[in-house]
């Protein structure tokens, strides 16, 4: 029987300013116990019935402090978070059983300007329903099995989930956190869980649109799909609530785990300690599909966070919408802006224009005024004008700028910017716009032409069937992996640049960010699963990658938004493609022994593993020396080789499985090969039959040149008739 797919989305209440964060923190008792994760592996079963030696150590650590226990993890993992001294901590990581013990950590939402969005809406009403921002729909009904759980509170009722939203759970705050706890509510009062779980399998609702701007019909990914919503974030994520909604939604039977947060680059946790590494690779050992967002730390090289094997991480474009906010001069020419604003000002231009540095205080440097640097601007000269702010050597954002020329007494912001691109920020009702290099020669000849500048500031208009699109947004975090060169990460890429989807404080919002694009592709994968109930999680993924495009809408490569052609390491396989991978033809199966020889590759001994995955056969051992060359092998469906170059070839092979209808059917391999590198495959046909599913073959790269300057990219694609399975491949020094 076809059955929907059911989700996990992880929600949020709400991350002020990280000052507000640091400084709750800083003012915590520095003798009193903290908060210590104790990760123990698998589970013996999964009803709930502690293993041995976890109630050995919960029972040591609760005959010391009954009250230290905060979260136990017992039907996805075995495990418990408790409030520790460094003494308890370090002799409990001692006990047989335990992998890894180590302080909760803090993680945050992959949105990013989110102050630009928080601005925005501080003028709206409070009004809206995470409910009745996605309805119900009578064509889907609560399945069986589900054995997960509406959790309320006073603002959340048992009516508040329905046949949409089939469960609802809330991690309140580590200090108890009662009913008049904002945290403790399963209700989201921030709006990012509620926009991503729109996004993902959110209903058809037509005439959506963000105060008028992007108008047009909103649907999720999966619209037939119903949700289950685990709110994790209060102020921040805690590691050790994040854990406990894993250890709840493998327990409660959802489908596809959406995530949309994360650590920081900067130092990444390793995999002992990395929450949702853990928490996913039990989610995944159960079959769960885990979609996990690449970071919004980009454009810096290996910045990629969640970049585990067994997680499908998510990259972020833009989609071919632009929003335009001009400039019309005193002259009546219109110099062309970017921006999102409601501008109040009028549409003849009838204010007069300042530059920031005609705008100098006295006392400030010349530099500072020409980028409205904080307090460099004079209120007397600015005031009732429009001031035009240098943005060129100059990291300040506009919206920083917005309040330096808001304090003085300006009325609008035009930001000369000295970079291209496509990511258009939202600056409410102040009309503040930002002119790139391309189109700013107009207006700074006119400022230079006349004495008295006159103009304004238009309110956005919506350009759709924009050009080039898609791009890769500039914030997107980029691999390579920091974990290994030997899996590639990201894996895709999605929509994650202005995405209109269900609001809190408004029936839609407007969000930026790898938090956005991590649902789309849960959304794909929810319709994926629904066709095809069987399919592992792993073929699932292999299906979304191995039908992506690397071409964007002018029939030329995916650029980033920099301008520059993009590679693997900005998008992975390439941007998401929507029907094809409903029938990719060819699937790359990835088994949990691949990921334990991952395991044991990153340091892992045969006798942790066991401890870690309760389903691995006893006979499983870590290879003797586990080498680099056993990851490239790992059966994923993009291929990444280190140490590449000057050494003759390198061998990776590769199993593919027929999932198309075709019983009996031919492939042929087509490779595009960076210049230099020969790539052969052996074999260069793959004949499938009714009793032969699988398939394998081998790749060798080999190389003349001595010495490789930078990585090198490539495709190879499996063709049959209407199937194209294509695997991108990466080659480093
Ligand atoms: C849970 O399962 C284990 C092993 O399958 C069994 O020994 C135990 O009695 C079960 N416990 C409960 C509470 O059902
Ligand atoms: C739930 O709350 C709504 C108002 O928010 C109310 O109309 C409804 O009757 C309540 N349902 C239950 C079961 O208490
Ligand atoms: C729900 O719980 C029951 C009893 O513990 C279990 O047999 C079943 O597999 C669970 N369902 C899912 C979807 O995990
Ligand atoms: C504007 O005027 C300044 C100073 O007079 C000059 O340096 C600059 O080149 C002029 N810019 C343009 C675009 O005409
Ligand atoms: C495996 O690793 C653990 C943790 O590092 C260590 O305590 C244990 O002694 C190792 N076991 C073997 C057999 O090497
Ligand atoms: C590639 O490696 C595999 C396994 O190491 C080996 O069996 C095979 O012969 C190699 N192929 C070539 C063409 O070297
Ligand atoms: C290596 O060099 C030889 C001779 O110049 C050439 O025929 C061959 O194609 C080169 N191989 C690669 C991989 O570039």
């Amino acid at each position: 029987m076809k059955r929907n797919p059911i989700f996990l989305i992880l929600t949020f209440y709400s991350l002020f300013l990280l000052g507000e964060l640091k400084s709750s923190l800083a003012t915590q008792p520095k003798n009193e116990n903290q908060v210590y994760i104790v990760y123990m592996g698998g589970v013996d079963s999964t009803n709930g019935s502690l293993r041995k030696d976890h109630d050995h150590v919960l029972n040591m650590v609760l005959r010391r402090n009954e009250k230290a226990l905060v979260h136990n993890y017992k039907y996805g993992f075995s495990g418990f978070a408790a409030r520790l001294s460094k003494n308890e901590a370090n002799s409990i990581a001692q006990q047989p059983g335990v992998v890894s013990v180590f302080l909760d950590p803090i993680l945050k939402l992959h949105t990013t300007r989110s102050w630009d969005f928080l601005n925005s809406q501080t003028y709206v009403e409070i009004d809206n329903t995470l409910s009745s921002s996605t309805p119900s729909s009578s064509d889907i009904c609560i399945p069986t099995g589900w054995n997960g759980t509406c959790m309320t509170s006073k603002d959340f009722n048992s009516s508040n989930c329905n046949r949409k939203i089939i469960g609802a759970r809330y991690y309140p705050n580590l200090d108890g956190g009662d009913d008049n706890d904002v945290a403790g509510t399963p209700r989201d009062m921030h709006g990012h869980g509620t926009h991503t779980a729109s996004t993902a399998a959110g209903n058809v609702v037509s005439g959506a649109s963000y105060f008028g701007l992007a108008a047009g019909t909103a649907k999720g990914g999966s619209p037939g799909s119903r949700l289950s919503i685990y709110k994790v974030c209060n102020f921040g994520c805690s590691g050790s609530a994040i854990l406990a909604a894993f250890d709840d939604a493998i327990s409660d039977g959802v489908d596809i785990l959406s995530v949309s947060l994360g650590g920081s680059p900067d130092p990444q946790p390793d995999l002992k300690t990395d929450v949702i590494a853990i928490g996913a690779f039990h989610a995944v050992e159960r079959g769960i599909v885990v979609i996990c967002s690449a970071g919004n730390s980009g454009p810096e090289q290996s910045t990629v966070v969640n970049d585990a094997p067994w997680i499908l991480t998510v990259a972020a474009t833009t989609i071919d919408r632009d929003f335009q906010s001009n400039v019309v001069l005193g002259n009546n020419k219109v110099v062309k802006g970017q921006a999102i604003n409601f501008s109040p000002l009028s549409k003849s231009p009838n204010y007069p224009l300042i530059t920031g540095e005609s705008a100098k205080k006295k006392t400030a440097d010349l530099t500072e005024a020409r980028q409205c640097s904080p307090s460099s601007l004079d209120k007397k000269k600015v005031k009732g004008k429009i001031v035009i702010c240098d943005a060129i050597n100059d990291i300040y954002p506009t919206f920083s700028k917005i309040e330096t020329v808001q304090k003085a007494g300006g009325l609008g912001l035009v930001h000369i910017s000295d970079q291209d691109g496509a990511v258009v920020n939202n600056y409410a009702k102040f009309p503040a716009t930002v002119v790139r290099p391309k189109d700013n020669s107009i207006l700074i000849q006119y400022i230079n032409s006349t004495s008295n500048p006159m103009g304004t500031i238009l309110p956005t208009v919506t350009i759709i069937k924009y050009k080039p699109a898609p791009m890769v947004a500039i914030f997107s975090s980029r691999g390579p992996s920091s974990l290994s060169k030997n899996i590639l990460k990201p894996d895709i890429a999605a929509p994650g640049v202005n995405i209109v989807a269900a609001g809190t404080s408004s029936p839609y919002s407007m969000k930026t960010g790898t938090s956005m694009s991590c649902p789309h592709v849960s959304g794909l994968a929810g319709s994926i699963k629904s066709r095809n109930p069987t399919w592992s999680a792993s073929a699932i993924r292999s299906a979304i990658m191995t039908s992506a495009t690397q071409i964007n809408n002018m029939k030329g490569p995916i650029a980033t938004d920099l301008g520059l052609i993009a590679t693997p390491y900005d998008y992975g396989a390439g941007g998401i493609t929507t029907t094809e991978p409903l029938q990719p033809g060819l699937v790359y199966e990835t088994s949990t022994i691949d990921y334990l020889n991952f395991l044991c590759y990153i340091g892992y001994n045969t006798t942790t593993i066991k401890v870690i995955s309760k389903t691995v056969p006893d006979s499983f051992n870590c290879p003797k020396d586990s080498t680099r060359d056993h990851i490239s092998n790992i059966n994923y469906p993009s291929i990444a080789i280190s140490n590449f170059g000057g050494k003759g070839s390198v061998n990776v092979s590769r199993i593919v499985t027929n999932v198309g209808e075709e019983e009996e059917i031919v492939y042929s391999a087509v490779v595009n090969a960076p210049s230099g590198v020969k790539v052969q495959l052996i074999p260069e046909k793959l004949q499938f039959t009714k009793r032969s599913k699988k398939q394998s073959y081998q790749v060798i790269f080999s190389s003349n040149l001595t010495s490789l300057k930078e990585d090198l990219f490539g495709f190879i694609t499996w063709r049959s008739g209407k199937y194209s399975v294509r695997s991108p491949f990466v080659l480093t020094v």
